[in-house]
């Protein structure tokens, strides 16, 4: 697909999407990359195989993951289509065959309104790699070539869509997830064994359909988030997409103990607002207590608005009283908020964000991390500046094997330069966020602007069916 045939800005510059599928060894790496750093970086994003029906949704582009196999201080990168239903259905024909969530749904084609592109983010769990989009089953990828297995449904037990966003348990092993639907019953909340098997799924019951995009566990409860993010389909029939932010709909979060039902629920108000990402939640006395990047309001059709800002906020949930209390944490403009994974539903120190750059597309002139110890309102931050004209998309946090501390490992992101048009891989020591890299590893192809990124380390890859 050619890049300048299209005026849509994500179909252009390092939005557009690449052709080839690679693999690259011997890459020049600036630095060094630490010898104990072994394990595959892998990231998720939307790439258009063919030049889209209608208006394009950065959200459309079918799944594509790029991977650097981190190996004795070597590294080779890999791109792959994730190779869907859909994606091979319209390879066939050679041309796109589903538009996107701006066009109006298609109710005639044979393989349903809406292709899975498996487009957003990954996760590994017990033995798997999956490629997750919220409006459907997952897709399980082999390691570390990234070839496509196939759909993947937990033995069938499946009956629901699968969150881009389900949490490991880092004690238990156990996998929780949420899938959310147009029609009744709007919300699934499934919990998977750390066998992998998909134990129970049981309905939680929303007033109506919303885009529940993130949630929590902590670890006795589970968090969802009914945002007023809603779709109500009588919407089409004025000529309105389906999707839209109602700004006088209280926001709600509903808190429920991990292995209970839509009768257990706690339903908890704040304020309107959006979510996508959080960055965990856990308990503390008697508050269940949630950190995440909140937005004023959210517009699917417009990007970089003032209401549309993501910034860090924290909600205590008092499981006592019923109280919410919400405050901002950092006037620092967020996103892609992540944490040292070892902690998911515990009390956690340390949060890992993009820092967005005033533009009005979706970029990171730098990263932030937060620190949590001192618990006042303006948290303290360190940032690493990436320098002009150069971007990154998500970070992830890798752990030093056998490290006693929260932060003792690297973040790790791809890094675009808007001037030299070069890729690269960038790794930078957590503990000192603000130094020099550590190493920067370039990729002789361009890598796309694109959401969320696992690391999997080298014992994962060899345990991967
Ligand atoms: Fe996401």
């Amino acid at each position: 697909m050619s890049a300048t045939t299209q005026a849509n800005p994500f179909l252009t510059g390092n939005f557009a999407a690449v052709d080839d599928e690679i693999t690259a060894e011997n890459l020049t790496i600036i630095g060094e990359i630490p010898v104990e750093l072994n394990g595959m970086f892998i990231r998720n994003g939307p790439n258009p195989q063919f030049l889209p029906i209608g208006q394009y949704h950065w959200f459309d582009g079918d799944g594509m993951v790029h991977g650097i196999h981190l190996q004795n201080a070597q590294a080779v990168y890999r791109n792959r289509y994730v190779q869907t239903q859909g994606f091979l259905t319209e390879r066939e024909a050679q041309k796109a065959i589903w538009s996107g969530m701006l066009e109006p749904p298609q109710t005639d084609l044979p393989g349903g309104p809406s292709k899975n592109t498996a487009n957003t983010a990954l996760i590994w769990h017990a033995g798997r790699l999956l490629a997750v989009w919220e409006g459907g089953p997952p897709h399980s990828l082999q390691l570390p070539g990234l070839e496509t297995l196939g759909l993947y449904t937990f033995e069938d037990r499946l009956g629901s869509a699968v969150t881009a966003h389900p949490k490991v348990d880092p004690k238990t092993g156990e996998m929780l997830f949420f899938g959310y639907s147009f029609g009744p019953p709007y919300l699934q909340y499934g919990i998977i064994s750390n066998q992998g098997t998909l134990s129970q799924t049981v309905p939680i019951e929303l007033p109506v359909s919303v885009m529940m995009h993130d949630f929590a566990i902590t670890e006795n409860h589970t968090v969802f988030m009914d945002l007023p993010l809603t779709f109500r389909p009588e919407r089409m029939e004025q000529g309105q997409p389906a999707l839209a932010f109602e700004r006088d709909r209280p926001s709600r979060f509903g808190i429920l103990p991990r292995y209970g039902d839509n009768s257990d629920i706690r339903w908890f108000e704040s304020p309107s607002c959006y979510i996508f990402h959080i960055f965990n939640a856990y308990e503390e006395e008697e508050e269940v207590v949630l950190l995440a990047c909140r937005m004023q309001e959210f517009d699917l059709a417009s990007v970089g608005d003032d209401p549309g800002t993501p910034y860090l906020y924290e909600w205590r949930f008092n499981l006592k009283s019923g109280a919410t209390r919400e405050r901002q944490l950092s006037p620092l403009a967020c996103e892609f908020p992540r944490i040292n994974e070892s902690y998911v539903g515990q009390k956690m120190r340390y949060g890992y964000a993009g820092k967005l750059a005033p533009s009005p597309m979706p970029l990171f002139n730098g990263l932030v991390k937060f620190d949590f110890s001192d618990g006042t309102v303006d948290v303290q931050t360190q940032v690493h500046q990436l320098g002009s004209n150069r971007y990154c998309g998500e970070a992830v946090f890798a752990p030093r094997l056998g490290a006693a501390e929260e932060d003792d490992g690297w973040l790790l992101t791809y890094v675009h330069d808007e001037e030299t048009n070069q890729s690269e891989l960038l790794i930078l020591q957590a503990q000192d966020l603000a130094a020099d890299p550590v190493a920067r590893v370039l990729i002789p192809q361009r890598v796309p602007y694109g959401f969320h990124a696992i690391w999997v380390n080298q014992s994962q890859i060899e345990l991967t069916r």
